[in-house]
């Protein structure tokens, strides 16, 4: 179901009203970048981070923020407010706009700014009991994934393959390391220490990522940001996925083999109650 209400390059419309070009390069060549924000009980969750990133993205495609922070926010919030339930995501997409089409920037763009937001479709509570199921597949992007750009299509290929195996994610190797999800971070448990690989060029600076390493440093957790090898990963003693809709999910079969016990573990439990207990506070105002 299309949300109520959408924005569309300074005005808020039904969704049906809001029309793109179809020479915009977003649809022509992809050439744009995006974010999804949460909001709990009305509030943007992490919001300057999440900006922070759309700025990193904008700036790795030579694009210049058409919004200042403040009316981001501005639009973010009237997008909240019309969406009516309490948790919800926002999706934003800046693209270079309409124009000829030739590879090379038009010399004077007009930026395609889009927004919504939607329910937040949380892990159902069977998938956070039991854990969920990935497979693992070569990483067929390209070498900035760090932008968050609209280009998914290696992503919604690999995703794909996963969920006609009956899997929920695809976890990527490339060159015999583990990078990221299709649409997530990853983290293992190798001996009682949580690990995931550094940020760099190949995979994004997931925010939920960020939250959950600083949770782990503030509640004294073991942790590590390292490069993780291929064999690491299917000798994990857990596995969980994060991301800003699925939060911190635990995956207990890789490659139809159990991880770990092959349910879910002890260090997803405990990093699972404190992201939950920041959100609640978070929901309270009482964290920022
Ligand atoms: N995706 N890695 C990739 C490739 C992602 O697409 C995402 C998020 C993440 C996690 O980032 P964050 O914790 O900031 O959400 C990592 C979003 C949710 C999406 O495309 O819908």
């Amino acid at each position: 179901m299309y949300p109520p209400l959408v924005y569309l390059n300074g005005e808020f419309l039904p969704p049906d009203r809001a029309k793109v070009s179809a020479f915009d390069r977003g649809f022509v060549f992809a050439d744009g970048v995006y974010e999804v924000i949460p909001a709990y009980g009305g509030r943007l969750f992490r919001l300057p981070q999440h900006l922070a990133r759309l700025d990193n993205s904008l700036a790795g495609i030579r694009l210049s923020n058409p919004l200042t922070a403040h009316d981001w926010q501005a639009v973010f919030t009237r997008l909240v407010e019309a969406g009516g339930v309490e948790d919800q995501s926002v999706y934003l997409q800046v693209t270079r706009g309409p124009a000829e089409r030739d590879h090379a920037f038009p010399k004077q763009i007009t930026p395609t700014v889009f927004a919504y937001s939607q329910p937040l479709k949380y892990p159902e509570p069977a998938q956070l009991a039991a854990g969920v199921a990935a497979i693992t597949v070569p990483d067929i992007r390209w070498q900035r994934c760090d932008i968050k750009a609209i280009a998914l299509l290696p992503n919604v290929l690999m995703r794909q393959q996963a969920t006609e195996q009956g899997a929920a994610e695809a976890i990527l190797l490339r060159d015999g390391r583990m990078t990221e999800g299709s649409a997530s971070n990853i983290f293992l448990v190798l001996k009682g220490t949580l690990v995931t690989p550094p940020k760099g060029p190949f995979i994004l600076p997931g925010v939920t990522r960020d939250l959950a390493l600083e949770l782990a440093r503030a509640h004294g957790l073991a942790r590590e940001e390292r490069a993780v090898t291929e064999s690491e990963l299917r000798s994990a003693d857990e596995l969980m996925l994060s991301s800003s809709t699925k939060e911190l999910l635990p995956i207990t079969h890789l490659d139809g083999k159990p991880v770990g016990s092959g349910k879910p573990g002890p260090l997803h439990a405990r990093l699972h109650a404190l992201y939950q207990d920041y959100i609640r506070d978070f929901r309270a105002g009482k964290v920022e």
